[in-house]
């Protein structure tokens, strides 16, 4: 937890505070979100990233509806059903996209043969973007007005999965706005606790209307905690003066540092392009065992030797340069044994 998020909590717990979202600091988080959105806003505080997607996806879509998101996409993949759970029964659709994102024109044809009006069907009603993606690509505005139109044209909701907003906006550019409402996203899960916070993030919509079960399905949920206060403390420190960004540009600048310092070295195969904190490798097997020698906790995701590490808002150059070093040694001591040679 960055110390200034932790000592925004302790502070919060000076003295006796109304409950469940009444207190100071909750009521403030319309106007500071509107702020930094430069538009009226609902937003909603809540303490775990499936939580904001689950809770927003069920404002977005009837039991009976179909949610288009990415083949590697958080809330099909790494949730446990809670989209579905939440919903009531929605169904996720998955699309291959590219480097980890949605293409407009595969969700066009998708969209175009999803049987909308006709009983039998489940009926498309959600699409959702994860910006930065899954596989740490981000994507560009004009992708997302798309995408956007897309929804537009098939009268289907648009959501963000933005665990790693920070990390895409500190790559892109410009403002909040220009990457979420003012080319059509309608709901936005905003990650804070990837970047620094304890266990904070806030589910923002664009038109009011659409968060107006929210707060319901929050209670009902169990989602809704009386002691708010501390989430919403920890989203003002996440703001103020910034910190969010800077978080997000040191952790981005860490991933450039080390793909940088792996240009050098052979056997490493990068599988993504890197615009944000993730970086995606392919790794030889004898690799893995040399670096956990070394002190690195690095496991294989595949039996292909896929391994993803991902940069913080903490992360010491010097750390990364110790790491590195042990890629170097690992990879040679791997390739050596490839060939037949000594250790
Ligand atoms: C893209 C994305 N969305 C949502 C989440 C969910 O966060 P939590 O673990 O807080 O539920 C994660 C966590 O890894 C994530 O990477």
């Amino acid at each position: 937890v960055a110390p200034e998020i932790m000592a925004a909590i302790l502070a919060a717990n000076n003295d006796t505070a109304p409950s469940y979202g009444a207190d100071a600091a909750s009521t403030r988080l319309g106007a500071l979100f509107a702020d930094l959105f430069e538009c009226q806003v609902r937003v909603f505080p809540v303490v775990s990233g499936t939580a904001a997607n689950a809770l927003a996806l069920a404002c977005l879509t009837p039991p009976w509806g179909t949610i288009y998101c990415h083949d590697t996409a958080h809330i099909v993949v790494d949730e446990c059903g809670a989209p579905e759970f939440f919903t009531g029964g929605a169904r996720l659709v998955t699309l291959a996209g590219v480097d980890g994102r949605l293409v407009a024109a595969d969700l066009e044809a998708a969209l175009a043969v999803a049987g909308a009006g006709n009983v039998h069907h489940m009926q498309p009603a959600a699409v959702s973007i994860t910006q930065a993606s899954e596989l740490g690509t981000v994507y560009r505005p004009a992708e997302v007005a798309a995408i956007a139109e897309v929804c537009r044209r098939h009268a289907v909701r648009l959501h963000m999965d933005g665990s790693r907003f920070a990390n895409a906006l500190a790559r892109l550019g410009g403002s909040p706005a220009d990457l979420t409402w003012r080319v059509g996203v309608e709901a936005l899960s905003f990650g804070a606790t990837k970047n620094g916070a304890l266990a904070a993030e806030a589910v923002v919509f664009f038109d009011p209307l659409l968060a107006a079960t929210f707060a319901y399905r929050q209670k009902r949920g169990g989602h809704l905690l009386a002691k708010t206060r501390f989430i919403s403390a920890q989203l003002e420190a996440y703001l103020k003066d910034d910190l969010w960004l800077r978080h997000a540009r040191h952790a981005n600048d860490m991933a450039a540092r080390f793909v940088a310092g792996l240009k050098p070295l052979r056997g490493v195969q990068l599988l993504y392009p890197v615009e944000g904190n993730e970086i995606f490798l392919r790794l030889p097997a004898a690799a893995f065992a040399a670096l956990q020698a070394a002190g690195f906790a690095a496991d294989p995701w595949d039996e292909t030797g896929l391994v993803r590490f991902v940069t913080a808002f903490d992360t010491d150059p010097a750390d990364l340069d110790a790491l590195l070093a042990a890629l170097a040694g690992a990879l040679a001591g791997a390739l050596d044994g490839a060939l037949g040679g000594s250790a």
